[in-house]
């Protein structure tokens, strides 16, 4: 039985999969990104008439990734992307197999900027927005791990902040279930000033990794700065140097810093999982917190994941179907 949904299920559906002439189909406008692993593009889409994001995955680059899995029916990129339905959290619309035999995914286009800019401008939008930012970004990532998945590289790479400025989380090419066999040890995929100690040292993983991507990603969102103080393009070997260190208390670098945000924060980055936040959500919970205290005038709706339900906005011609795959390495 087992065999049969894991294994048969997700190779027929994709066998099944009808290849797409992506020239064909659509006009490709401009490049939006030139990720390690793919080509996204802003594209007019001939069927539906709508402006989309095309992200075309790299043939070769997605194998490796995918051979790493072997064995474990790990669902491709479109397949997860497909499945997320959150406000802060991209919309995929399609997915499936371009006539070259690359995955492709069909999102919505969001309008706006990586949140690396505004983290290396530490402009008024990211001083006006850091806190609401930090929420959404907690919103997003708590839904997904509710959802039952491990993303793997949340970093401000891979957030968006549209003209609304609200956040969108962007890229899930390497994100595996959270079941045992995806949390045995092995697999250093990832970014690597992102990934917790347990990553780099090769120990059994689980969803508290994403809990410390999203604390370096908060602690980057305040100080500019990596929490080791790291250079951001240092490789792995290099990093694993520096995990064994504490990293420099948040507070040394923005003394102003509200005393709950900057604790929850160091907490989050703690080097042994069990020292950190046990969950997003216990996280995100101080984080609310703190900016319902320091920002009660911002009346910000926070997002109820239990009623985030299907909106039908982009259900019409796409088909509900397979594949995908994933995404770069770092090792
Ligand atoms: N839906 C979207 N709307 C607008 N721009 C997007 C969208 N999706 C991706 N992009 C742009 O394309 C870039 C690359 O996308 P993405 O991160 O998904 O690709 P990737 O190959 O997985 O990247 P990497 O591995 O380098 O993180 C993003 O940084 C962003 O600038
Ligand atoms: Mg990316």
């Amino acid at each position: 039985m087992l065999l049969i949904k894991k294994i048969l299920v997700p190779l027929i559906k994709r066998a099944r999969l009808k290849k797409v002439n992506i020239d064909a189909r659509f006009i490709k406008e401009r490049k939006l990104g030139q990720g390690s692993m793919s080509e996204v593009w802003r594209a007019k889409d001939k069927l539906s008439g709508r402006v989309v994001a095309l992200k075309i995955l790299d043939l070769e680059k997605t194998a490796r990734l995918e051979a790493r899995f072997e064995g474990l029916a790990k669902p491709c990129e479109g397949e997860v992307a497909m499945k997320l339905r959150h406000p802060h959290i991209v919309r995929t619309l399609e997915h499936g197999i371009t006539t070259n035999n690359e995955q492709y995914l069909v999102m919505e286009y969001v309008n706006g900027v990586s949140l690396t800019l505004p983290v290396a401008l530490q402009n008024e939008l990211m001083q006006s927005h850091r806190l609401t930012f930090i929420v959404q970004i907690g919103e997003g990532l708590d839904y997904f791990h509710k959802q039952g998945w491990i993303h793997r590289d949340l970093c401000p790479r891979n957030i968006l902040v549209d003209r609304q400025n609200s956040i969108k989380l962007i890229d899930f090419g390497l994100v595996v279930p959270n079941t045992p066999p995806f949390r045995a040890p092995g697999n250093r995929t990832g970014t690597a000033s992102y990934m917790a100690p347990e990553l780099i040292k090769r120990m059994p993983t689980d969803q508290r990794i994403d809990v410390y991507s999203y604390a370096v990603t908060c602690y980057e969102m305040y100080t500019k700065q990596l929490p080791h103080g790291v250079d951001p393009t240092l490789t792995l070997d290099m990093i694993v140097q520096h995990i064994n260190q504490a990293p420099i208390d948040i507070r040394e670098l923005v003394p102003d810093i509200d005393d709950q945000v900057a604790s929850t924060i160091m907490t989050g980055l703690a080097a042994k999982p069990e020292d950190r936040w046990d969950s997003v959500g216990a996280m995100l919970h101080r984080l609310r917190g703190a900016q319902e205290r320091l920002e009660p005038e911002s009346e910000y709706e926070y997002v109820d994941d239990e009623a985030v339900g299907d909106d039908d906005e982009y259900e019409y011609e796409y088909e509900d179907d397979d594949d995908g795959e994933w995404e770069y390495e770092y090792e």
